[in-house]
C-alpha cells in the first residue's frame, strides 16, 4: 500500500497525477489544491476513466483540507504560478517562495515520514527553501528538474541522430534554467556509442541551445509553460521511489562537499530510491564543464540568496 500526495491540480500537478494513476504507481493518490472545487473536479473526471482503462487505483481530490493528505510517502509539490512567454523562472519567486513554504509546513504536519519533491519554479530555490524550512534531511527533500530537462535533451538528440528516442541516453545537470542547466555532451550516447561519432560539433551545439531554451519553446508555443513532460517526469521520480529503482536521476538535491560545495541545491546525478535522493554521484566532468558548473552554481545561489534578502529565510 501506498499513498502519494500532489499539491496543486494545475497542468503539472494534474498530468502527474493522472500518470500516477493510469500506471498505478501508487495505491491511493490524493490531489489538493487551494482553488476550490479544481482538484475534486480533476479526480473525479479521472475517477471515469478507471473502468475505461481497467485501472483500479484510489483517488481523493481535496479543496485545502490537508488532513486527507495524512500518513503520504510521497509528496509532490507543484503549486504556485507557472512562468507566461518572455518571464524567466527565476521570475516566479516571489508568488511562489509563499506558496510553498506554507504548503511544506502542512505536508510535514499531516505526512511526517514523507519524501518530499518540489516542482514549483525556480525549483532549485523552492527546493531549497523547502529544504530549509521542513529541516528535512536532503535525502527527503529534492527538486524535479534535471529528469526533464535530461528528457528534452534526449529528444532533441534524437531528431538530430534520427535516433530511437529509446536508445538515447543523456543527462542535464545545474540549475533548471535556460542559462544554467548543463547538458553533458560528454556523456551523451546512442546505444552506448558517443554521440559525437553521429553528430558534428556544430549540430551537438545546437542540440544543447534547443535543450536549454526547451522550456520556452514551449512556453511561446503554449502561452503558459508545459505539463505532459513536466507531469511525467516528475511521476517518474515517484515510481523510482516507491518501487525503490536506485535509478541515475539528474536531481536538485542539497550539496554537502560534493562538488566543492555546500549550502546550496542544484541538479546532480542521484540515485533514486525507496529513500528519495539516496546517493549524490560524482562525475568526472570535462574542464569545459567544469566551469559551466561553477557559473551554474554562481547563478542558483544568487537566486536563492533572495530568500534571506527578502526575510522569507
Ligand atoms: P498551474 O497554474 O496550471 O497550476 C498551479 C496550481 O497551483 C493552480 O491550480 C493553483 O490553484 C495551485 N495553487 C496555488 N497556490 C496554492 C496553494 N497555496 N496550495 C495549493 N495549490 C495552490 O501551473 P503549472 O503549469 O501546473 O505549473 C506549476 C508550477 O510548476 C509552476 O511554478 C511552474 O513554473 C512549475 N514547473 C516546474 C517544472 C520543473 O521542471 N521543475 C516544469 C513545469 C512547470
Ligand atoms: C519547464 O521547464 C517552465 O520549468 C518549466 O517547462
Amino acid at each position: 500500500m501506498s499513498k502519494v500526495t500532489v499539491v496543486g491540480a494545475g497542468n503539472v500537478g494534474a498530468t502527474c497525477a493522472n500518470i500516477l494513476a493510469i500506471k498505478e504507481t501508487a495505491s491511493e493518490v490524493v490531489l489538493i489544491d487551494i482553488k476550490e472545487g479544481l482538484a475534486e473536479g480533476k479526480i473525479l473526471d479521472m475517477f471515469q476513466t478507471e473502468t475505461l482503462l481497467d485501472i483500479d487505483t484510489k483517488l481523493t481530490g481535496v479543496t485545502n483540507d490537508y488532513s486527507k493528505t495524512a500518513g503520504s510517502d510521497v509528496v509532490v509539490i507543484t503549486s504556485g504560478i507557472p512562468r507566461k512567454p518572455g518571464m524567466t523562472r527565476e521570475e516566479l519567486i516571489g508568488t511562489n517562495a509563499g506558496i510553498v513554504k506554507n504548503v511544506i509546513e502542512s505536508v510535514v504536519k499531516y505526512s511526517p515520514d514523507a519524501i518530499i519533491l518540489i516542482v514549483s519554479n525556480p525549483m532549485d530555490t523552492m527546493t531549497y527553501l523547502a529544504a530549509k524550512a521542513s529541516g528535512l534531511p536532503r535525502n527527503r527533500v529534492f527538486g524535479m528538474g534535471g529528469a526533464l530537462d535530461s528528457a528534452r535533451f534526449k529528444c532533441y538528440l534524437s531528431k538530430a541522430i534520427g535516433a530511437n528516442i529509446n536508445e538515447i541516453e543523456g543527462m542535464v545537470i545545474g540549475g533548471h534554467g535556460d542559462t544554467t542547466m548543463i547538458p553533458v555532451t560528454s556523456l551523451a550516447t546512442y546505444k552506448g556509442i558517443p554521440v559525437s561519432k553521429f553528430l558534428n560539433a556544430d549540430e551537438i551545439k545546437k542540440v544543447v541551445g534547443e535543450t536549454m531554451v526547451g522550456g520556452a519553446t514551449l512556453t511561446g508555443l503554449l502561452g503558459t509553460s508545459a505539463w505532459y513532460a513536466p507531469g511525467a517526469a516528475a511521476a517518474y521520480i515517484v515510481e523510482a521511489i516507491l518501487k525503490d529503482q536506485k535509478k541515475i536521476i539528474p536531481s536538485c538535491v542539497a550539496l554537502e562537499g560534493e562538488y566543492g560545495q555546500n549550502d546550496i541545491c542544484i541538479g546532480v546525478p542521484t540515485i533514486i530510491g525507496r529513500n528519495g535522493a539516496e546517493k549524490v554521484l560524482e562525475i568526472e566532468l570535462s574542464d569545459e564543464e567544469k566551469k559551466l558548473f561553477e557559473a551554474s552554481v554562481a547563478a542558483v545561489r544568487k537566486t536563492t540568496s533572495i530568500l534571506s534578502e527578502s526575510g522569507i529565510l
